[in-house]
């Protein structure tokens, strides 16, 4: 098939040309915004009397059935036009002739796949947040039902001081909290100004109403440089860096996953329907999908650096290089959202085994920091309490002890400052509930904290 650009062309381009060139195979994904933005761009036309009314209204009726068809299934794009965009036209004028030709009047593919990918990041990320705010709800509710349950806290990952599973989950409630309100910023700013009418670079002599169609399609305001209008893909990096940020936190989340459910630990068993088996060892039950979107952080990181990359070296204002926008942005939309679906499942149905988690407490001096406060409140500076604390453990590691099975008269040996009521004071079952402060893992804090988010996660957008 002949070019749209054609004209001052003397030969074919080579098959290899036209394969290397062409985008159609990953940016057909933006049919429906493609399509969007030439109905806004068409009606523009037309009220400004820049093609007739009647030429207007037979390209908005053209390119809504065009999506209707592609929709249904009926229509075939044609893999050798370069992109969406020339197949939409393309397509278009197959189907009402002569009129179809002057949807491109005033407009040049720079303007018009900037405007697209913008309203496409717009729609990823609605998406992206659906999903993340589902993940919200579903940990507050988790978090709800373990705000008593202890779990050893870990810092190096040796046992540091007992916390709360509630606590321990409203930690990641926090991080997606923040990966929510970082895809809110994405979808508002891809939308903030409308590149189109910018031109292929310098605008254009048409009347063009650029703010008809920035109402028309959503846009907050249009953009004020032309140059920038078509060399800016800040919005696609700041998505990409979106969704690296998430699925590092959901890489951590796993990462904890496949740690917590190893036989050596056993705090929890992930469901049978979200593990898989070994071909060779009988006994296997895998965390192959908590593994997996663990590796998958991977090439988000990769999708970001690559974007990155691309457009360190351009100078303005469109070069061809951009067209690598697209991959990268895709990749990482059908990353995070998968992963976040399959996420939500296998920690859905895990089971906490509570009593292994109070168990493994009992090793690793978890109240030594509570026997160093408790003399300090009864009058020794801290870094002494610290140091008696410290020699209480040799002793206990020597004996083979727990600091709780000593008894009054050997705890005395290292200060005088110890009475009976320590043994209270170090319960590893009390020494939470006593950390109430604001951001202590207390059931009593925690308990405000979800009602507080669950206000909030009502008026979230
Ligand atoms: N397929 C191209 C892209 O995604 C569309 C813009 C092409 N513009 C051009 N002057 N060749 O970037």
């Amino acid at each position: 098939m002949s070019k749209l650009w054609g004209g001052r062309f003397q030969k074919e381009t080579n098959e290899l040309t036209d394969e290397f060139n062409a985008s159609i195979s990953f940016d057909q994904e933006m049919y429906k915004e493609d399509i969007q933005g030439s109905i806004a761009h068409a009606t523009m036309l037309g009220e400004q009397g820049i093609i007739t009314p009647e030429e207007a209204q037979l390209i908005c009726d053209g390119l809504k059935e065009i999506l209707k068809e592609i929709e249904e299934g009926s229509i075939e794009l044609d893999q050798s036009l370069e992109d969406i965009h020339m197949n939409i036209e393309s397509l278009l004028t197959q189907k009402i002739g002569e009129s179809g030709k002057k949807l491109h009047t005033g407009r040049s593919r720079n303007d018009q796949v900037a405007t697209d990918f913008r309203l496409y990041i717009h729609n990823i990320s609605n998406k992206i947040l659906k999903e993340l705010k589902q993940l919200l709800v579903l940990l507050l509710n988790k978090a709800e039902s373990y705000l008593e349950t202890l779990m050893p806290g870990y810092t190096h990952l040796q046992i540091a001081q007992p916390v709360t599973y509630a606590h321990y989950i409203l930690c990641y409630y926090q991080m997606f909290y923040r990966d929510y309100n970082r895809f809110v910023q994405v979808k508002k700013e891809s939308l903030r100004e409308l590149p189109l009418g910018a031109g292929a670079l310098a605008g254009t002599t048409y009347p063009l109403d650029r703010k008809l169609v920035a109402d028309l399609l959503g846009f907050e305001g249009v953009k004020e440089n032309s140059m920038d209008a078509v060399s800016d893909r800040d919005y696609a990096i700041d998505f990409l860096e979106a969704c690296a940020v998430v699925m590092m936190h959901l890489s951590r989340f796993c990462e904890e996953i496949i740690i917590f459910n190893s036989s050596e630990f056993n705090f929890i068993t992930l469901d049978d329907a979200f593990t898989t088996g070994s071909s060779i060892m009988p006994q296997k039950k895998n965390p192959d999908l908590a593994e997996l979107i663990r590796g998958k952080t991977g090439r988000t990181y990769g999708n970001l650096i690559a974007l990155l990359t691309t457009m360190k070296g351009l100078p303005l204002a469109y070069n061809k290089d951009m067209q690598e926008d697209k991959e990268p942005v895709i990749d990482s939309y059908k990353t995070v959202l998968n992963s976040l679906k399959i996420f939500q499942k296998m920690f859905e149905t895990l089971k906490v085994n509570a009593n292994r988690a109070r168990e493994a407490m009992e090793f690793g001096f978890i109240n030594a920091t509570d026997v160093a406060d408790y003399l300090v409140k009864n009058g020794l500076p801290f870094r002494d309490a610290h140091r008696v604390t410290g020699e209480i453990v040799i002793y206990c590691e020597n004996k083979n002890k727990k600091i709780s099975e000593l008894n009054l008269d050997e705890l005395s040996h290292f200060s005088p400052k110890f009475n009976e009521d320590v043994f209270s004071a170090i319960n590893i079952d009390k020494i939470v509930e006593t950390r109430d402060l604001i951001g202590g893992p207390s059931s009593k804090i925690n308990k405000k904290l979800i009602e507080k988010y669950r206000k909030m996660i009502k008026s979230l957008d």
